[in-house]
């Protein structure tokens, strides 16, 4: 089975429901306790093996392409100072030179519409998308899951994860055919934000998609979808008919970073996991829940 190599990264969204946190700063720059959002989606690509990240921008998002970049003028002042372990952080959290790729989307119309401007950057061979506000937390990590999965599988491959019956309104739901190993259903459809009575499962589909190059082909055909845009989601069902479709349950946890209270969740969870300051960070949180 061919390999995953690349990893599409959407970033060109309005981020209209962070506003006006994102008003001049993308939303995936805002800060998870000590690194930007986007650094652990990134984090999570490479522990499964990625070795290109095709970024999908627009207007505003600058801070994205130079956070990915040397920044040599604060690299040296930190050697000079002798700040060698945050000098060594700073480095290792940089992909290496040529491995970013930055395409802008020019127009926001939608998930779908962006993924298709990563076409020729991605080429003929299976890739993955991580949406990079669902910050997904597990071990292994999902996207290094889903690549094992892949290469025994192989065909396409999404996240799926357990909401609330009462939240099936609010997510497109997977329609499951059988079981093919533990934790992995083969996947005969998705409704987009069904009524809870008419959901067919109960399992979101949440952040992360392994696709065949067969996908963009689908997406240059796509009518408009759901909010007037290009929806990833109504490619994928289309595609469903011709190819095999998995779904992977992920059984970690997902912060919905685009959201504010998703982002105060995210920022909690993880500056109490931090490996540093996470015992502090804890107390000090309890503290303050004390005093409410
Ligand atoms: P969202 O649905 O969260 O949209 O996009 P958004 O515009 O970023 O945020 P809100 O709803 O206005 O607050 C899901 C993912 O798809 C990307 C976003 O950047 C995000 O990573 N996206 C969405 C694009 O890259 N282009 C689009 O046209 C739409």
């Amino acid at each position: 089975m061919p390999c995953v190599r690349k990893a599409v990264i959407p970033v060109a969204g309005l981020g209209t429901r962070v506003l006006p946190a994102t008003k001049v700063m993308p939303k995936e720059m805002l800060p998870v306790f000590d690194r930007p959002s986007l650094q652990y989606v990134v984090d999570e690509a490479r522990a499964a093996g990625i070795e290109h990240f095709v970024f999908v921008t627009g207007r505003q998002k600058y801070a994205i392409e130079d956070y990915f970049d040397r920044a040599y003028e604060l690299e040296a002042t930190l050697q000079k100072k002798s700040k060698t372990a945050i000098l060594q952080k700073l480095q290792t959290s940089t992909p290496a030179a040529g491995s970013c790729s930055f395409v802008r989307q020019q127009a926001p119309l939608g998930l779908g519409h962006a993924v298709l401007c990563a076409r020729d950057l991605v080429g003929d061979e299976p890739f993955a998308v991580m949406l990079p506000d669902m910050l997904m937390v597990s071990d292994p990590p999902c996207l290094q899951a889903m690549t094992r999965i892949h290469a025994d599988h192989g065909g396409n491959l999404i996240s799926v994860e357990q909401v609330p019956a009462s939240q099936v309104d609010r997510y497109g739901i997977a329609d499951f055919g059988e079981i093919v190993a533990p934790g992995v259903r083969r996947l005969s459809g998705m409704v987009e934000k069904p009524a809870s009575d008419q959901a067919p499962s109960r399992h979101m589909i949440s952040g992360r998609y392994i696709l065949e190059p067969g996908i963009f082909d689908l997406l240059e055909t796509q009518d408009l979808g759901a909010g007037g845009e290009i929806q990833l989601t109504d490619a994928m069902v289309r595609l469903m008919d011709q190819r095999p479709f998995h779904a992977y349950e992920f059984t970690g946890r997902t912060y919905d970073t685009g959201s504010k209270l998703g982002y105060l969740e995210a920022f909690l969870a993880l500056s109490v996991s931090h490996d540093e300051l996470g015992a502090q960070a804890a107390d000090m949180i309890r503290r303050f829940a004390d005093n409410l």
